[in-house]
């Protein structure tokens, strides 16, 4: 899958830098316990959601699935958040579903294998997940058979006022590429040039006007399952190129007062946190991942992060996760007969940079609107914990976020991945034997390609070993190898 990469291709590597003693480790901020809202982490360690390919076509928890968590607990970080869950009945490939009871036991299991792999240390978030239609890019000649929706401004165009749909798109078809292009508004060409994509302005189509009804009971059941399933809490996905992610959007001209104006964008969310908060045991904490920026034209810039940030806060959130980017707006053209996929763009660069960058480099680059977040937080005399991501891959880099105030909690995706046990070897003093992560973004690839997401720093190592779990296509181990001292 292409991505975008910044044109001045510089090349960064990576550091693993100081790496404390298991005493000094003890002292270190990373490693100090925070409340969030009624869970205790013992550290502030965090494994963002990672959405690994492995659920079944049910969106049923696997064995894969568990293995993979079980994997992650066995490295001891203070939380891991379950990857993006969807909360409505609707298939969606091998993503994870909460959207009925069915789903529980599978869940329930789920929590009971982080439990004990890591010994009752790991605490457990799902990140619950509302997304909209996205189609395939199209056969042309399909998409002007079948799917284009003909209406007046075709028929007064091509001046066949009267006649049927198969005569407009038979004439449609007769025309040469350009000329058929001239005839189509931006949405069906966008249509037809990156395949068919719901928006929440959609309003005349009655399933996205009432979005704002739906969804709250929706997420609220779907909290209720995951607390019943026994996690410590749920994280409400309101990032990147999702449902939720678009109401908050700048972007967002809904004039039924969910969207047009600063209140009207957060109302949704408010509601929906309203919902879940209400429906919930009040030891189950609820927070939500949004996006610091939203990394394109037109679209949220910190200043409107911070009000929906200190929004969100003074409804009684119990956490703030930080993320940047990821947005379909500028996702690159899929290849016919592929989704349109939202890390491919400049922004899903600024999501999940990699290591061709720019002179500010793949790391941290969320730090400064982060600050600029909780330092607002502050000021308003607000306490909610946030937790911000981006590139984080030794203990001091971790250290200096949690020392100069960006964060309360940090956020390591993809260094865990490369290296599940990080938190481990760096709280005991073996921080030198941790697998760095190069941010080659191979993993990302995978996921894009809806493949078994794993590292290609261990994902061809120990083949022969015995009843070793493999990725469908045979050639990689789907588990990081074991830490041997
Ligand atoms: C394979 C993969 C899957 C991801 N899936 C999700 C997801 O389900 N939900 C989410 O909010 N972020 C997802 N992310 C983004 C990460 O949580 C994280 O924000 C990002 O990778 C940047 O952090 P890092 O530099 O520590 O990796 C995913 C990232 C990767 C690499
Ligand atoms: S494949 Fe491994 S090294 Fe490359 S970005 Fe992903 S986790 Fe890091």
């Amino acid at each position: 899958m292409a991505m975008w990469r910044p044109k001045e291709r510089i090349k960064y590597g990576v550091d693993g830098g100081q790496w404390p003693t298991a005493a000094a480790a003890a002292q270190a901020r990373l490693f100090q316990p925070i409340a969030i809202g009624p869970v205790r982490l013992a550290a502030r360690t965090w494994v963002p959601a990672m959405v690994p390919w492995r659920a079944d076509e049910e969106g049923f928890v696997t064995p894969s699935v568990l293995g993979w968590y079980r994997r992650f607990a066995e490295g001891r970080p203070a939380a891991i958040v379950v990857e993006a869950t969807g909360i409505r009945e609707v298939p969606s490939g091998p993503l994870l579903r909460i959207g009925h009871d069915r789903f529980i036991p599978g869940l329930r299991a789920l929590v009971e294998t982080v439990q004990e792999a890591s010994g009752g240390e790991t605490r457990l978030f799902i990140q619950l997940i509302d997304f909209l239609s996205v189609r395939r890019r199209p056969e042309p000649t399909k998409y002007f058979e079948r799917f284009l929706r003909i209406t007046e401004r075709h028929r007064a165009a091509l001046e066949l006022p009267k006649a049927s749909d198969a005569v407009v798109r038979a004439a449609l078809l007769a025309l040469d590429d350009d000329a058929r292009l001239a005839l189509l508004d931006d949405r069906e060409r966008e249509s037809l040039e990156k395949g068919y994509r719901e928006r929440v302005t959609d309003v005349e189509l009655p399933e996205i006007a009432s979005l704002p009804h739906r969804l709250p009971p929706l997420f609220a059941d779907a909290a209720v399952r995951a607390a019943r399933a026994g996690f410590d809490g749920v994280e409400l996905h309101y990032a990147h190129a999702y449902t939720m992610a678009s109401f908050l959007s700048n972007t967002n001209q809904r004039s039924d007062g969910y969207g047009s104006t600063a209140a009207g964008r957060v109302r949704l969310p408010l509601e929906v946190y309203a919902a879940v908060r209400q429906a919930v045991p009040a030891h189950c904490a609820v927070g939500c991942r949004l996006l610091a920026e939203e990394c394109i034209a037109g679209g949220s810039t910190v200043d409107d992060a911070i009000q929906h940030v200190l929004a969100l806060a003074h409804a009684g959130m119990d956490f703030i996760s930080l993320s940047r980017g990821g947005k379909f707006d500028d996702a690159l053209t899929p290849k016919v007969g592929e989704a349109v996929y939202p890390y491919t763009g400049p922004s899903g660069y600024e999501c999940m940079p990699s290591y061709y960058s720019d002179g500010q480099g793949p790391f941290g680059r969320n730090r400064e609107p982060a600050a600029q977040i909780r330092a607002a937080l502050r000021a308003a005399g607000l306490s909610t914990p946030t937790v911000v991501a981006g590139g984080v891959h030794n203990f001091q880099a971790a250290e200096a976020l949690l020392a100069d105030g960006t964060a309360d909690v940090v956020g390591i995706a993809r260094q865990a991945l490369a290296d599940p046990d990080f938190f481990l070897k760096v709280r005991t003093g073996f921080g030198s034997a941790v697998r760095l992560c190069k941010y080659t973004n191979y993993c990302e690839a995978l996921d894009g390609r809806h493949k078994e997401v794993t590292c290609e720093l261990w994902d061809r190592e120990g083949l022969e070993e015995p009843n070793l779990p493999l990725s469908a296509d045979g050639k990689r181990r789907l588990l990081a190898p074991p830490w041997r001292r």
